[in-house]
């Protein structure tokens, strides 16, 4: 292994990696992906098994606290979650200064970035204690603050948390439940979202946890962090890219059309992509993506949805462009965001919700990552280094010399 540091120290050089394709930037005992084999572990558990024997309150209190709850740890986590569901009444008064027709994401950039100005005894990064209340308060507050932003666009009132029902079920009940009606939990739906929000709940150093990490590394409060994991996860070459799909399903419209799009996709000179395809690190079937195909099924069996266009799509899709020779030897696979799209569609999240559901499940990875930094003794204000392309100095020109 070379010592980069005492490289550098002796030799003035410095290594070149944009995209960080081949750099580590911190060391980290939370996720363990091998992207060739298709393994995903959080603190060692299998993605597979977390998915299917725990709900997301435990995959949270796994990565948060680095193990699984016992019955009575996990019964205290769910009180501390709940006991921090709701936001501060004046925090719901910021909502109305957006346009009505913003999008969702731009809204949770906003408001989670402004927690900082309302919980003032959880910004001290070098007091654990605080360090604590703010993911929790983080991990409590997002489900709110993401029904509110679809409840602020679509037109209808807030909906006060209800701690009675699972973190899920809560969700679903805030965004979808009225003041007017009972609701009802449909348990086949609200297992759906837990499933979704622990497959999204950690990916060690993708971008938007990366971003994190690099915001924290300056010592900036936790909620600041996060929102500006929220700004990096937007894009859809990451967490963007489950809207990305379904927009690229419609643009597809037919399975007739699908080779059209495959050759596009294959053109060097066009910069469509297939969405929902590649993966930084996967160069195996995304193990999130398997779980997520089998989820998308027992959905739209629940809901009675027999012909979904857009699943045929995909269904073709994923088939021809698994057999295609520019896939396979790019080693291009479905990735976690190819078929949740089509889930959410069906439990009736439009679009634009699709990356803020991204952000609420991931935001436990993203303090997870920023709690093991600040504690860790080495860590140091992130700084990357740069190939100057620019002039050499030149001399200055006055004004009316231009
Ligand atoms: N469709 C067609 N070609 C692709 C695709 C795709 N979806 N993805 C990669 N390629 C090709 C590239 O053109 C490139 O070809 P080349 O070697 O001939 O130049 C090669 O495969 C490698 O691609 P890169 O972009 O260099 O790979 P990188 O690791 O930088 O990008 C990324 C990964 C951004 C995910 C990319 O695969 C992509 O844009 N996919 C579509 C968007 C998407 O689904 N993003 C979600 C990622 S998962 C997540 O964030 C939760």
């Amino acid at each position: 292994v070379i010592d980069i540091r005492k490289l550098y120290a002796e030799t003035g050089y410095f290594t070149y990696d944009p995209g960080f394709t081949s750099t580590a930037a911190c060391d980290s005992a939370i996720t363990y992906i091998d992207g060739d084999e298709g393994i995903l572990l959080h603190r060692g558990y299998a993605i597979a098994d977390l998915a299917e024997n725990c709900d997301f309150l435990e995959v949270c209190h796994l990565l948060l606290n680095g193990e699984l709850p016992n019955p009575q740890q996990k019964a205290d986590f769910e009180r501390t979650i709940t006991y921090h569901t709701m936001v501060h009444e004046q925090l719901a008064k910021f909502y109305s200064g957006f346009r009505r027709d913003a999008h969702p994401m731009a809204i949770m950039c906003g408001v989670v970035g402004a927690l900082s100005a309302f919980y003032h005894d959880s910004t001290d990064i070098f007091d654990p204690v605080q360090r604590k209340i703010a993911a929790h308060r983080l991990i409590a507050k997002m489900p709110t603050m993401a029904a509110m932003a679809y409840k602020y666009t679509v037109g209808e009132p807030f909906m006060y948390p209800r701690n009675d029902l699972s973190y899920a079920e809560n969700f679903l009940y805030m965004t979808f439940g009225t003041p007017c009606e009972e609701w009802k939990v449909d348990p086949v739906l609200s297992a759906a979202m837990d499933k979704i929000f622990i497959l999204h709940a950690d990916h060690e150093q993708n971008a938007s946890t990366s971003t994190v990490r690099l915001a924290g590394s300056s010592h900036a409060n936790p909620f600041a962090c996060i929102a500006s994991g929220i700004a990096a996860l937007w894009g859809p070459a990451h967490g963007g890219a489950n809207e990305a799909v379904l927009k690229m399903l419609d643009q597809i419209g037919s399975v007739e059309r699908i080779p059209e799009f495959v050759r596009r996709a294959k053109d060097k000179n066009d910069s469509f992509r297939l969405m929902g395809f590649g993966h930084r690190v996967y160069k195996n079937y995304d193990p999130r993506a398997k779980i997520m195909r089998e989820t998308c099924y027992q959905v739209l069996d629940r809901l009675g949805i027999r012909d979904e266009p857009h699943l045929a799509i995909a269904m073709e899709l994923e088939k021809i462009a698994l057999s295609d020779e520019y896939f396979i030897e790019k080693k291009l696979y479905p990735n976690v965001d190819f078929y949740s799209g089509i889930i959410l569609k069906a439990m009736g999240f439009p679009t634009s919700m699709f990356t803020v559901l991204f952000a609420l499940a991931r935001t436990v990875g993203w303090i997870s990552q920023w709690k093991e930094m600040i504690e860790d003794p080495a860590q140091k204000i992130g700084r990357p280094r740069q190939l100057f392309t620019g002039y050499a100095a030149r001399p200055f020109v006055p004004l009316d010399k231009r």
